[in-house]
């Protein structure tokens, strides 16, 4: 299986955190000190066996006196043929996040691992004074340049929101470089497993409130068809059409993994919507029976936008075993090619 390697160097913990916050979005994957990969020997340790299977890389550099953490360069010098032979996403932590000090601190990273770098950012840090031992102390406190001119008062950049950005870029990044089924073939493996279910959990989040809803479905042309006779859901709906939705077969061991995770656009199509007959039809209903019921019944259409598949058996075909892809408006998919 492909799995990602974060490397990290943290002297006063933060980017330690986000490291392992990025490397849990990220999964699977293994999080690893730059220190800890120098020392290793073959046999010792996860992170021998992490730098063995690895083939996406994401290095983690605070940033200290306008440059990345030293122990992070000398990594990267003494790994540069390792790393170049695989793709690397370039992550520095600072005070500044301007895009120009990002290309700055980075530059020295950068510039040794070439064509291999396929993203590159800067998340904010923080310096907490009293955390720091006396040398850096004295220093931040005297020079405004160091904390990006910010006052002491105000020596936090850090943001959860761009931290989760970041890591969902990075992701997606990476996921196009997987060795990918061809789309056409993706697109007919899924149809299938959809065909063959019948039941799926409809994600909805509006705010504060979430939930998800065991349903049936049915699918045709990109498009899901749900039925349900009303609930929390449909106030979600009302403020975010986004949704997810999952179709999964049950644990049976390791070898038979299978579960679909669908992202889309939801619409509640009324009594007008064109396609509301052949939508009904699709569930075995008409108006007719509708109207016989005591109560109304509902019908939302979810357009995918995107379909992430973990299957075993794309593992037995050569694939990753987890692919994606990627439909358009019409139902079509587009195919998720690497740049090269
Ligand atoms: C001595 C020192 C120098 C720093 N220099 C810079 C700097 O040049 N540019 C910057 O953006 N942030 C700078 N920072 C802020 C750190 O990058 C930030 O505190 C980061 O969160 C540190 O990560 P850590 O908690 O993993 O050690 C500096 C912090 C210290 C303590």
């Amino acid at each position: 299986m492909s799995t990602t390697l974060v490397v990290y160097e943290s002297k006063y913990g933060l980017t330690e955190r986000m490291a392992r916050d990025l490397g849990r979005v990220l999964g699977p994957a293994r999080v690893c000190r730059a220190t800890d990969l120098a020392s290793v020997a073959p046999g010792a340790g996860v992170c021998h066996e992490a730098l063995t299977a690895a083939t996406f890389v994401v290095v983690v550099a605070p940033v200290y006196r306008h440059r990345p953490d030293q122990r992070i360069i000398d990594f990267v010098m003494g790994a540069q043929e390792w790393l170049r032979a695989r793709r690397v996403a370039l992550v520095c932590v600072g005070l500044a996040t301007s895009a120009g000090a990002v290309r700055t601190y980075l530059e020295p990273l950068s510039s040794v691992l070439g064509a291999s770098v396929v993203w590159t950012g800067g998340l904010g840090g923080r310096v907490a004074l009293n955390w720091l031992d006396t040398a850096d102390r004295q220093e931040i406190e005297a020079s405004g340049e160091l904390r990006g001119h910010r006052g002491l008062d105000d020596l936090d950049s850090f943001s959860a929101e761009a931290l989760a950005e970041a890591a969902l870029a990075i992701k997606a990044v990476r996921d196009r470089y997987t060795n990918a089924m061809p789309p056409a073939e993706l697109r007919r493996v899924i149809e299938d497993f959809l065909a063959a279910h019948t039941t799926c959990t409809l994600c909805t989040g509006a705010g504060e409130h979430v939930r998800a809803t065991p349903l049936e479905y049915a699918y045709q042309s990109g498009v899901l068809y749900l039925v349900s006779e009303g609930g929390e859901k449909f106030a979600h709906l009302l403020v975010n059409p986004r949704v997810s939705v999952a179709v999964h077969d049950d644990f049976c061991g390791m070898d038979r993994l299978a579960g679909l995770q669908m992202l889309g656009v939801a619409a509640v199509l009324d009594d007008a919507a064109p396609e509301r007959a052949s939508a009904l039809a699709l569930r075995g209903l008409d108006e007719v029976r509708l109207a016989a019921m005591p109560y109304a019944l509902n019908l939302i259409r979810v357009r995918i936008e995107r379909a992430e598949f973990l299957w075993s058996r794309f593992r037995d075909q050569g694939y990753d075993l987890r692919q994606t892809l990627a439909f358009s408006a019409e139902g079509e998919y587009d195919a998720a090619t690497p740049r090269d």
